[in-house]
């Protein structure tokens, strides 16, 4: 059987965006692959949390994993950090990793500009990349070698498919990079390169509500999982819109783009094409639009909501699916490490 892998960074409650780009897929496709999920903890390590916030977030999305569907019967669910071999393969995967290639991954110039921003309390678009004045701003190795650490996570596995949304797919393409360098370094097929998956379909980007770009916990413009009603109708509502297209047929601009796009994800396709149809018409009244899209999202994720607390506070429980879930996970990860290290030359005396 094929295994897939994936995993979300304890930062915090998960968004929409981690449950459409990848949360969902994992619930869907958990009894037909020899599944790992894990909770990637050693990564929100870049933002330096505190030691308190540290450990309730990797609870908090464990809990939310299972409260969406994710069975620890059916796939491998784990903490990161449980498995040491992963931060063993990390190092070896470095020594393949170039620092002219790092530098130039969009989500490491992309978390710098953002650093740097806040550091000199300026916009994102007021700030450049090349502004070579680091000094004081928490621009760490780890930030730089990100994208090593997760192709550790999913080559130690021999994962071939890994579910993950759009903003993924550069690192995944790194983490094949890594796996045929390894391979031709070391003259053996030791690692499958592994394919980004979302049942044959383009990976999503899931937008955010407030004009542009993505959803995100950094971007803060969330909706949580864990959000009641009355603050997703809250969040939907402030959503940015303007009076409406005067010319029949206009082309949309991107924050009404955006409305669709969510819309799309919860909605029942009439309901989007009724939208639609106003929209063309010139008749849509937001108000109406976004009443109906937090009705329908709160659909999806009420139901999640409803069962977070009680796996959040069930210590015994979870204590079990994370044992299970390590001893799974560290002999699948010694056998492959094992392997990488014989290739490498390493030898018992
Ligand atoms: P993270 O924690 O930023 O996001 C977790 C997952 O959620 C998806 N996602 C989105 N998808 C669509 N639209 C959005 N707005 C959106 N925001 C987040 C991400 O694509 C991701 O699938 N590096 C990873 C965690 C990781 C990992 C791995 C993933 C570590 N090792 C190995 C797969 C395999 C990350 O930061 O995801």
């Amino acid at each position: 059987m094929e295994t897939v892998l994936s995993g979300i960074r304890s930062t915090g409650h998960l968004h929409l965006g981690n449950y459409f780009g990848a949360l969902r897929n994992f619930v869907k496709i958990q009894n037909t692959y020899n599944c790992y999920f894990f909770i990637a903890d050693l990564h929100s390590l870049t933002t330096h949390p505190h030691p308190e916030d540290f450990h309730r977030s990797v609870r908090t999305i464990l809990a939310e994993y299972i409260a969406a569907g994710l069975d620890p019967e059916s796939s491998t669910l784990f903490v990161q950090s449980d498995v040491p071999e992963v931060s063993e393969l990390y190092v070896l995967l470095n020594m393949l990793a170039y620092k002219g290639e790092l530098e130039r991954t969009t989500s490491f110039k992309d978390k710098v500009r953002l650093a740097k921003a806040k550091a000199r309390n300026k916009a994102v678009n007021e700030i450049s990349y090349d502004d070579h004045d680091d000094e004081g701003i928490n621009i760490n190795a780890g930030l730089l070698t990100y994208p090593v650490l997760m192709a550790a996570d999913i080559l130690i596995h021999r994962a071939n498919y890994v579910p993950v949304g759009k903003d993924q797919e550069q690192h995944l393409e790194y983490a094949r990079v890594l796996a045929r360098r390894f391979n031709n370094m070391y003259g053996e097929e030791i690692f499958p390169e592994p394919k980004a998956f979302n049942f044959g379909n383009e990976l999503i980007k899931v937008p955010g509500l407030d004009g542009s770009g993505k959803m995100g916990k950094s971007e803060g413009n969330g909706i949580y999982l864990y959000d009641d009603e009355k603050t997703i109708t809250k969040k939907v509502m402030r959503a940015l819109t303007d009076s409406g297209p005067t010319e029949p047929n206009s082309p949309m601009p991107e924050y009404i783009n955006n409305l669709f796009t969510l819309m799309n994800l919860v909605s029942d396709p009439s309901t989007v094409e009724f939208f639609k149809e106003k929209y063309n018409d010139c008749s849509i009244r937001y108000g109406d639009m976004k009443k109906q899209l937090a009705a329908d999202i709160c659909k999806v994720t009420l139901p999640i909501r409803e069962k977070i607390d009680a796996v959040y506070n069930d210590t015994d429980y979870l204590r079990k699916v994370t044992q299970m879930g390590r001893d799974k996970a560290r002999e699948s990860a010694s056998a492959t490490l094992s392997l990488a290290k014989k290739a490498v030359g390493f030898k018992v005396f």
